[in-house]
């Protein structure tokens, strides 16, 4: 049987993660050879693990040569790596704390992307899917400022990038999720504050990794072939009222 992604090659970060695993499982049914990149090995069956901290440069570019000695090439880069935290307020946060959710969120992306995009550029072709957070467009529900300014942050790299990238047929997008049951989510928030913001999000329901990963395929597939920095906002609701 063939899938949409047959013979395409896919990395993602964080991708023994909730959203992740779920992307790297939906790209290796459609056919694609699938790198995750993790601290953790990956869940899913077939997914070739790359063990990498992304917020280490020197990391990435080891890991990143790896993978394109083992495939050849890449298509598809998902950078769902991604660390919270509830420090609040702002002057709670140490240097180190600082450092560390702006290194894992931020600088992991550029660094990803910085390993990968020579050689989309050289094919002719190549898709960026960074994700970024509600957070990072307008507050954080429940995360602390360095969280929110490099979701934020997230979405100028993607900018910046789909721009410069355009003339090579390299795609770049971010999407901006609402709360999504993962393990970060119960691993950061009491039950009973999700089931009090779940009542007020306009669908009345969180997040699934699964609605997650049809958006992160529609933005790797052709039948995105006119967008590109762009973020696509996925919260049921949230961000109307
Ligand atoms: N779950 C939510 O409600 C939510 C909402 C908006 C945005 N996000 C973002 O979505 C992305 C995916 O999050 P998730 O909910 O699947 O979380 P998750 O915690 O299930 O997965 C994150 C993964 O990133 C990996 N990781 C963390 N630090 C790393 C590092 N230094 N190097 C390599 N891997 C590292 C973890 O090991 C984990 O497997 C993250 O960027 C997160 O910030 C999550």
């Amino acid at each position: 049987m063939s899938g949409e992604f047959d013979g395409q090659v896919a990395v993602i970060t964080g991708g023994a993660g909730g959203m992740g695993a779920e992307v790297a499982a939906r790209l290796l049914a459609e056919g694609a050879r699938v790198f995750c990149v993790d601290l953790a090995q990956p869940k899913v069956d077939g997914a070739v693990g790359v063990p990498c901290d992304i917020s280490d440069p020197s990391a990435v570019c080891q890991a990143g040569e790896y993978v394109l000695e083992q495939a050849g090439r890449v298509d598809h880069l998902v950078n769902a790596a991604g660390l919270v935290s509830t420090t609040r307020p702002v002057e709670a946060i140490s240097d180190e704390e600082w450092k560390r959710l702006l290194g894992v969120n931020l600088d992991g992306a550029f660094y990803w992307t910085r390993a990968v995009i020579p050689a989309m550029k050289e094919q002719g072709r190549g898709k960026i899917v960074n994700v970024s957070s509600r957070a990072g467009r307008t507050l954080g529900n429940f995360a602390g400022a360095h969280y929110a300014a490099a979701k934020a942050a997230i979405l100028g790299l993607t900018r910046q990038v789909a721009l410069e990238a355009a003339p090579h047929g390299v795609y770049v997008n971010a999407i901006a999720p609402g709360l999504v049951r993962t393990p970060m989510l119960s691993g950061s928030v009491a039950d009973e504050r999700v089931e009090e913001f779940r009542l007020a999000t306009p669908l009345r329901r969180i997040g699934t990794p699964s609605d997650i990963a049809d958006l992160v395929l529609f933005l790797l597939s052709p039948k995105s072939d006119f967008i590109t920095g762009a973020t696509v906002d996925i919260n049921g609701g949230d961000l109307i009222l």
